[in-house]
């Protein structure tokens, strides 16, 4: 049997998990998100969702499975789509997009250039199943070792950069020298992602959560206090922390995982421990600390 993709490393082969958990959130009768181009993406390429077990075991109710991706895929959108709708000259950084496509999702308005950037191999297969318009520029680069792309993108703009799932394949050494590259770069900005706790980062490495994913991908440590990433030296303050387990959403839920996001949702540091939460920060240029 052929393939429809071509090998993937363990952090590449990653971007299956939220893809599918998006697709499987539009087979719902109540979908979260609603992505129907998800769903369409991942039957084209013929890939397998049930090789997750945290998506295909049948123990959980599908709401309960899909429930965290799409939420927090929703809940970027609209920050993205917000800044946009501020920010009509706005640039749009996916950092780690995979096979997403927030661009279209959101109805990004022509005039924002959107920059779509994974590894190469990812980036090849999105522009094959993915429609491209004009003000899309895919950027196919390892975030960890490849600098020189940020020279293309203006840096005269202000910046909205989000990364859904990216976090725990950076170090942390790289993941600030990222940051510190980006908020020296444009005027001024947001950046958004969904945070891990180090519990989150045990759990993807020991519950292999993942399935077939090699744990060893995940070598960031997570963080617990979504004030962290201030004192990391590259100009980042704290907006917003979007808890999950907070979510309108959680209305949907089945009554047991509902009743836990309640109670859980009362008090942060535990509503971070039972679903993710989605952090928005904002930057001025020239804070950032960190090497070019
Ligand atoms: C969990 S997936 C999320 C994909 C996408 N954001 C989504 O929500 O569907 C993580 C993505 O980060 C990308 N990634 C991980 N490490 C990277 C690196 N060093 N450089 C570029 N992309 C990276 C992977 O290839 C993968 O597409």
């Amino acid at each position: 049997m052929t393939t429809k993709y071509p090998n993937l490393t363990a952090a590449q082969e990653s971007l299956f998990l939220t893809l599918a958990g998006r697709a499987l959130d539009s087979r719902l009768p109540r979908p979260f998100l609603g992505d129907v181009t998800s769903d369409r993406t991942i039957s084209e390429l013929e890939y397998d969702p049930s090789v997750f077990r945290i998506l295909s075991t049948d123990l959980r109710d599908p709401r309960n499975k899909v429930f965290e991706l799409a939420v927090r895929a929703k809940r970027l959108d609209e920050i993205v789509r917000r800044f946009v709708a501020r920010q009509p000259e706005a640039v749009v950084l996916d950092l780690g997009a995979g096979l997403d496509n927030r661009m279209h999702r959101i109805g990004t308005p022509s005039d924002v250039d959107w920059y779509d950037v994974d590894f190469p191999e990812v980036v090849a297969l999105r522009q094959q199943v993915l429609p491209q318009p004009a003000n899309a520029h895919p950027v196919g680069v390892d975030l960890r070792t490849d600098h020189r792309w940020l020279d293309e993108v203006p840096s005269d703009r202000p910046a909205v950069i989000v990364a859904d799932g990216l976090v725990p394949f950076l170090s942390q050494t790289d993941l600030v020298m990222l940051l510190g590259r980006l908020t020296r770069h444009f005027p001024c900005g947001e950046l958004a992602f969904n945070g891990y706790t180090p519990l989150a980062v045990w759990a993807i490495k020991h519950l292999r959560i993942a399935g077939s994913l090699d744990v060893e991908a995940a070598v960031n440590p997570g963080f617990f206090n979504p004030y962290e990433p201030e004192r990391w030296g590259v100009g980042l303050r704290l907006v917003e922390e979007i808890a999950i387990a907070r979510a309108p959403e959680v209305a949907d839920l089945p009554p047991v995982t509902r009743l836990v996001h309640r109670v859980a949702g009362r008090i942060s540091p535990v509503s971070r421990l039972v679903a993710t939460v989605v952090l928005r920060y904002r930057f001025p240029r020239g804070n950032g600390g960190g090497e070019r």
